[in-house]
């Protein structure tokens, strides 16, 4: 981990209020994994005063450079969605620990609702790199938006299927609901990443399929630190503990997570 200025070398739109920015990442510095994150000073000076954590959604080595999708919400994000080519951008990263590999014999399933999309690409690209090398099952990669203006136009890898609520793109209805009539010979082993109303969704499905109740989730929690010095990020856990999103995650095996009382 190291905080750096960087130069943003890209800023593309990818759907209505998301945003692609790609910018210089060092060759001194780990590659980011996928489910990794880093943090960003999203404005002049010191206002605002937290930086804002974000998942990184590629990283090209030969160019040098790692990117994420963001989706514009407030003021930080507003601030990212107006760099252009040659701004500078004040990074720190990478953060967090990454997506752990798929049990052997079963199909990785990638789900994405929302601002999940980074991640998950990112982890769907690998995993396709890594089938090819024998070392997996063929991934599939499922995204779900409530619109068609809000599905995003980016290369997907072959087999993805995207869901939206309104029927007007791909499958009529939620990932969730793509999910349960999918029918595979190899059992599913669950990735996700998006709102938690989707991830309760996840893990009840999950559960429902015997013996692949395990499955990896990236969460996303409000931060303040984000390197695990002020409990600021915490997440409630069935067993009645909680774990910090920065440092302990973000991405934590699903079936442990009390959803439930995160949704409160
Ligand atoms: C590990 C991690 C990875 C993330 N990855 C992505 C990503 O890849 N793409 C993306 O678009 N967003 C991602 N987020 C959420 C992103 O950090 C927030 O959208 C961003 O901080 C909003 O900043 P803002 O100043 O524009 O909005 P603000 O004005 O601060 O808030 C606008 C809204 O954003 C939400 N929000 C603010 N901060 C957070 C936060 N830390 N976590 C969750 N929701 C928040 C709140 O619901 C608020 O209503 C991630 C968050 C975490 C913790
Ligand atoms: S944000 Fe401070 S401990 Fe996670």
């Amino acid at each position: 981990m190291k905080r750096f200025d960087s130069t943003v070398t890209e800023l593309q739109p990818v759907a209505s209020d998301y945003f692609r920015i790609t910018f210089q990442w060092p060759v001194t510095l780990p590659l980011p994994q996928p489910g990794c994150f880093l943090t960003v000073s999203a404005g002049s000076g010191f206002d605002p005063a937290l930086r804002r954590p974000f998942a990184f959604s590629d990283v090209d080595p030969a160019r040098g450079t790692a990117a994420f999708i963001f989706q514009r919400r407030g003021r930080g994000t507003a601030w990212l969605a107006e760099r252009r080519p040659g701004d500078s951008l004040d990074v720190l990263g990478p953060l967090g620990a990454g997506f752990r590999a798929p049990p052997s014999g079963a199909r990785p399933v990638l789900v994405a609702g929302g601002i999940g999309l980074g991640p998950m690409l990112f982890l769907a690209r690998q995993l396709h790199q890594t089938a090819a090398a024998g070392r997996n099952e063929v991934p599939i990669l499922v995204l779900g938006y409530r619109s068609a203006s809000q599905a995003p136009s980016v290369d997907l890898p072959p087999g993805s299927v995207i869901c939206t609520d309104d029927g007007m793109r791909g499958f009529h209805g939620s990932a969730v609901a793509y999910l349960d009539q999918l029918a595979d010979a190899l059992p599913p082993y669950y990735y996700a990443c998006g709102p938690v109303a989707m991830m309760a969704a996840i893990d009840r499905l999950a559960a429902a399929r015997a013996g692949q109740a395990d499955w990896q989730a990236a969460t996303e929690q409000w931060m303040a630190c984000g390197v695990g010095a002020c409990q600021g990020c915490v997440i409630p856990f069935k067993d009645g503990g909680f774990k910090r999103c920065c440092a302990d995650g973000p991405v934590f095996n699903g079936r442990m997570v009390d959803w439930v009382g995160l949704q409160e």
